[in-house]
């Protein structure tokens, strides 16, 4: 049975299609932990509703971001997850963090990396003009979002389309796509080769979501 230890800093809707799909799907894995840095992360509620114990580490209270990394990661630990899953989990973590969890911590970005790194990916793929879009699950490395990608999927940019109407049709994307690489993680088909993942036994490592146009 894989632990499972959820960061997020508020909606939390990722987490919740993770925690719902680990039920409902009977992984061999339990979510430990949610745990936020922020107190007032809608997320919370959903967490403890379901019976999964949460936490928070209110990054406000630390002067510096090694600190507060160090609280975060002492707490993470209690739960002594088997991965540990950045679900709208908006820190820039340190590389002490990151490689404490090496090859056992993931993201979901929300674009189709490596383009649109960092903040406000939808407007700026409608900025760019790209007529696809998309989400990016990916093993994190002390590189920003550019970690070995595990999965990607992709959603049409439709004529008309704002920030909103697109970033909802990513979310519905992220919605399938996250759980279903935390999924192969919990079933020991991911193996990593020089920075690239391979996915034992056949099944795409990629999304094509006409279905949430
Ligand atoms: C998601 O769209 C996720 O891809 C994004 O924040 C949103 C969180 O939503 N993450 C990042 O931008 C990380 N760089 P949620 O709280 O409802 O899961």
């Amino acid at each position: 049975m894989k632990k499972l230890v959820i960061l997020i800093s508020g909606r939390g809707s990722n987490m919740e299609a993770i925690v719902r799909a680990c039920a409902v799907q009977r992984w061999p894995a339990r979510v430990a932990a949610v745990v936020s840095n922020r107190p007032d992360a809608a997320g919370l509620t959903f967490a403890a509703a379901h019976a999964v114990v949460t936490s928070v580490v209110d990054h406000t209270q630390f002067n510096k971001r090694d600190e507060f990394d160090a609280a975060l990661m002492r707490v993470v630990d209690m739960y002594e997850p088997d991965l540990v899953i950045l679900a709208g989990f908006m820190r820039v973590l340190t590389p002490a963090f990151i490689k404490h969890y090496a090859a056992r911590i993931m993201n979901v970005h929300p674009s189709l990396l490596p383009s649109f790194t960092g903040l406000h990916t939808h407007q700026r793929a409608l900025d760019a003009g790209v007529v696809v879009h998309g989400a990016t699950v990916h093993f994190v490395t002390t590189e920003l979002d550019y970690g070995p990608i595990i999965a990607q999927g992709v959603v049409p940019v439709l004529v008309g389309d704002t920030n909103i109407v697109l970033s909802k049709r990513v979310l519905q994307l992220e919605h399938k796509l996250y759980p279903r690489a935390v999924r192969w993680f919990v079933e020991d088909r991911l193996r990593m080769y020089d920075n690239r993942v391979e996915l034992e036994v056949t099944e795409t490592r990629f999304l094509f979501c006409l279905d949430v146009v």
